[in-house]
């Protein structure tokens, strides 16, 4: 009988299929799902500085009048932050309560020194590991890529010397060398990453001329991206790769692990088809395994991957060669 079982980020998984930060992530009935339907770990709903910024900063606005000196505004804003931080920590304590797979718990922080604070206070409430969520939107044109690289060094570096418990730095694809900045990931020393995230998408609605929120899920082609960039950097690092984005069926999840994923997150799917889409995934895998006679993960895992495979430089072209000289 196939065993899906896999390692992540020094943690033992008895699946390669981790729901991913979503509302799928961000109550205790709803993780408990995911975990009867045979996921093989979660990572909490995102925390997000940002967020909680502009609701302090709204709380303070509406009891400005009882807050007329600056250090009580400073001892407000420190309340509220630790109020919301503590919310999700009893998310966290409860899930780990009630659950027996790896819990993870996502950080998205603006100030380094917040990045450490809150990762190291869901350390020690038993997060099993931190997903970092790295996703700055630089829209200001004068700061430069050479900026952004060293914020993105500093923030690696940061986060190493500061969270001592297993990492995953979750990261966008639209970077400048991504192969160089992956590998930097690794030298650091940090246990995963996970490719990619996907960013909010702004919209427009043309009849009442406003901004709206874009569609938040994905769909079964946008996967390409990510399998490319598993299979080009799994050879490369030591640390585990866990591949995200548009993976919507079993046939995609298993090209992830062929290209060398320790692990997937699924957000869309289960969001779109339920928690059985879930023990589908795993069942398609196990049967796609028996009929390859793979007894493990690890019998495949990485098989396709850019230094394994006699082809792979195949994952590097970027043009249609044979159409062109065809033609
Ligand atoms: C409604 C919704 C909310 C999400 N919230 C978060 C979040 O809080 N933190 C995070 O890191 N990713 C968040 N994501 C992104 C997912 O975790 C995932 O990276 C992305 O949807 C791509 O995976 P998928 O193709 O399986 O959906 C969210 C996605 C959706 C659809």
């Amino acid at each position: 009988m196939a065993s899906l079982e896999t390692k992540y980020l020094g943690l033992s998984l008895k699946s390669p299929v981790i729901v991913g930060s979503s509302p799928l992530t961000q109550n205790v009935v709803s993780l408990e799902k995911c975990e009867e339907a045979g996921a093989g770990a979660v990572v909490l709903k995102s925390i997000f500085e940002e967020q909680i910024e502009s609701e302090v900063k709204a709380e303070v606005e509406a009891n400005d009048e009882y807050l007329n000196f600056s250090s009580a505004h400073n001892v407000y804003k420190r309340a509220a932050t630790d109020f919301y931080i503590d919310k999700y920590i009893k998310l966290l304590v409860s899930a780990k309560k009630e659950l027996s797979i790896p819990v993870i718990a996502s950080v998205c922080c603006k100030s380094l020194s917040s990045w450490s604070e809150y990762a190291e206070r869901f350390v020690e409430n038993g997060a099993d590991a931190i997903e970092l969520n790295y996703y700055p939107i630089t829209s200001d044109a004068r700061v430069d890529g050479r900026k952004v690289d060293d914020e993105f060094f500093s923030f690696i570096e940061f986060a190493r010397k500061h969270i001592s418990c297993p990492l995953a730095i979750k990261m966008g694809s639209k970077y400048s060398a991504l192969a160089n900045k992956i590998k930097a990931i690794d030298k650091e020393g940090i246990e995963g990453v996970v490719l990619f995230n996907r960013t909010f998408r702004p919209d427009v609605d043309i009849e009442k001329m406003q901004i709206v929120s874009g569609c938040p899920t994905t769909d079964g082609n946008d996967y390409t991206d990510t399998l490319r960039w598993t299979a080009l950097m799994s050879g490369e690092v030591k640390m585990d790769i866990c591949s995200n984005t548009g993976i919507h069926s079993s046939e995609t999840a298993i090209k992830m692990l062929l290209a060398g994923a320790k692990a997937f997150e699924v957000a869309s799917l289960p969001i779109k088809e339920g928690f059985g889409s879930i023990t589908r995934l795993n069942n398609e895998i196990k049967a796609w395994m028996e009929r390859h006679n793979f007894n493990s993960i690890s019998d495949f895992c990485g098989r396709l991957a850019q230094e394994e495979s006699s082809d792979g430089y195949k994952w590097e072209r970027t043009q249609f060669l044979k159409i062109i000289s065809r033609d």
